[in-house]
């Protein structure tokens, strides 16, 4: 494999992190939906941004890009993020590897997308790589070009891509509170089967030290050890799924609440803003919001509400800098 070379003249050298797609599963409208929100977003209300499905990429060089999560839409987004796009000879990817936070649909599905003959390296935990090895369509992503590496828990990566060369970034993979993927739930089971390994946050920051960024798009509560991980965090991103537990049933899209799903809703006592609200985080973003979640349109009483609490909203292409 040729070497990517060295870093092209006024390449960044700060982590950065761009948001791919800010949608859950479904994305911002839904094919199927027709709630309010999808239809605004389909009228192209300007209060009601359409987002793609959940995926961000992040950067310590700008040369090498790290995918968290790899959506069913992963094409568009690397069509809208020049930084996405290949530079160097007729075949070629800044993409250097996928870092996969669960083994769900919308983040996984896109991996079917990035199958030709592309070198990369996938990260997940050896839980989520099994489950991705046990489905034969996943081979189409040839071992000997794409390498799986398992993540453990609570033990930070350099990431590196499949020349070997380090991208500058320190992932350290955590186990939160979550659900396993749909397709692999096992109705007789304790909570459907879920181990730790199912799910989890991401911790990333730049080999060379300086501030640090949570990513983790699906969490199912804030237990108190979790807590004081995040207390004090320079940037978290974190599950924005719904707004209240039972928003599916009272939208008239679906029947489980966001607990059933693995994830904890915004709003109430047991939700994210009330956990959130003594933490002390820097800078608050929520991340993977369902289509009906009413804190995605930026005229609504709930985006005032998660505003006044110090949160933002992430749209598809907003670029941070921790
Ligand atoms: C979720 O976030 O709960 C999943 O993406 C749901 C799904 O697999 O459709
Ligand atoms: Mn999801
Ligand atoms: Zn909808």
């Amino acid at each position: 494999m040729a070497p990517v070379g060295p870093l092209p003249a006024g390449a960044c050298t700060d982590m950065r992190i761009i948001i791919l797609g800010s949608a859950a599963g479904g994305g911002f409208p839904q094919w199927n939906c027709a709630c309010g929100n999808c239809a605004r977003a389909r009228a192209g209300d300007p209060a009601a941004k359409p987002r793609t499905q959940s995926s961000a990429a992040v950067s310590a060089d700008g040369v090498r890009w790290f995918l968290l999560n790899c959506s069913p839409d992963v094409r568009q987004q690397i069509e809208q993020t020049p930084a996405l796009q290949p530079r160097r000879g007729v075949r070629h990817s800044p993409i250097a590897g996928v870092v996969l936070t669960n083994g769900d649909v919308d983040h996984v599905a896109g991996l079917l997308s990035l199958r030709e003959r592309q070198p990369f390296v996938l990260y997940a935990t050896a839980r989520v790589l099994a489950a991705l090895a046990a489905n034969p369509i996943f081979g189409v992503l040839r071992e000997d070009l794409v390498e799986r590496r398992p993540l453990r828990l609570d033990d930070a990566v350099a990431l590196s891509g499949p020349d070997g060369e380090a991208g500058g970034i320190d992932a350290e993979a955590f186990a939160v509170p979550g659900k396993v993927a749909l397709y692999l739930e096992d109705p007789k089971a304790e909570r459907f089967g879920t181990v730790a390994e199912d799910t989890i946050g991401l911790r990333l920051s730049a080999a060379t030290g300086g501030r640090s960024l949570y990513y983790i798009p699906g969490c199912a509560a804030l237990p108190a050890e979790l807590c004081r991980k995040l207390a004090g965090a320079d940037v978290v991103m974190f599950d924005g799924t719904t707004w209240r537990d039972d928003e599916m049933a009272a939208s008239g899209t679906g029947e489980k609440t966001a607990g059933r799903m693995g994830h904890m809703c915004i709003a109430g006592e047991g939700g994210s803003l009330a956990a959130f609200a003594g933490l002390d985080a820097r800078r608050k973003i929520y991340v993977h919001l369902n289509n009906t979640n009413p804190a995605l349109l930026s005229d609504s009483q709930e985006r005032a509400a998660v505003e006044a609490a110090g949160w933002e909203v992430a749209e598809d292409g907003m670029e941070i800098v921790p």
